[in-house]
């Protein structure tokens, strides 16, 4: 969850059948807003209960937002890669990512993606499932954002080694990781993680599940 803007905005809720974050309780969730980088059932699954008790907007690509809408959602906005929206909070980007995306029933969840925030005078890319890619050379190139959150699992998405590559493409010393020990397959090692960030001058943040941080 990031508060920007005046908002709260939640990305890719995974949190009772998630092994690190089950004891979160699910009621005290309330979003404006919720972004879904794709549509795998890790990233989704507590989407629409929380947007039920929220009544919070989903943000995503067009296919997401209508598989959410056919499940009865009237706040949806749906987007494109390349395209950008200005909310009350700030403005959004969908920007690539190299994955898949199929929703937990099966049904067709566009092409994946991730997101760049602008609000309160700064920038954050949050960069959904990914492997490193050259398109991030372009978010370095023109957005360098103050800070990213980036996959660091490895076997689904990029691992540390690549992830620091992505933070040299996008010019951003200041990392947070995600998608890393929520399953066996990708468990880490957090202080080889946090050393091989920082050999190239990057500090990674490993931040505990319910931990706040200001940006
Ligand atoms: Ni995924």
């Amino acid at each position: 969850m990031l508060e920007a803007g005046g908002s709260k905005l939640l990305f890719d809720p995974f949190i009772r059948h998630n092994r690190l974050a089950a004891h979160i309780p699910l009621s005290e969730i309330k979003p404006d807003y919720i972004l879904i980088s794709h549509g795998h059932e890790d990233h989704v699954a507590d989407a629409q209960d929380i947007a039920r008790q929220s009544g919070a907007m989903f943000i995503s690509n067009f296919e997401v937002v209508s598989w959410f809408g056919k499940k009865g959602f009237e706040k949806l906005w749906g987007m494109n890669h390349g395209g950008k929206h200005t909310f009350d909070f700030g403005t959004v980007r969908y920007v690539n990512a190299v994955h898949s995306s199929t929703m937990p029933d099966g049904e067709p969840g566009g092409n994946p993606g991730g997101f760049i925030i602008e609000a309160d005078g700064k920038r954050l890319y949050y960069a959904g499932d990914t492997a490193v890619h050259m398109d991030m050379e372009l978010i370095g190139r023109h957005w360098r954002p103050d800070i990213a959150i980036l996959p660091i699992g490895d076997n689904f998405t990029m691992g540390v080694e690549d992830a620091v590559i992505c933070s040299d493409m996008i010019r951003c010393d200041k990392i947070i990781g995600m998608h890393y020990d929520t399953f066996p397959f990708i468990e880490i090692d957090h202080k080889e993680a946090v050393r091989t960030f920082s050999l190239k001058g990057i500090k990674l943040s490993l931040m505990e599940i319910g931990e706040s941080k200001e940006v």
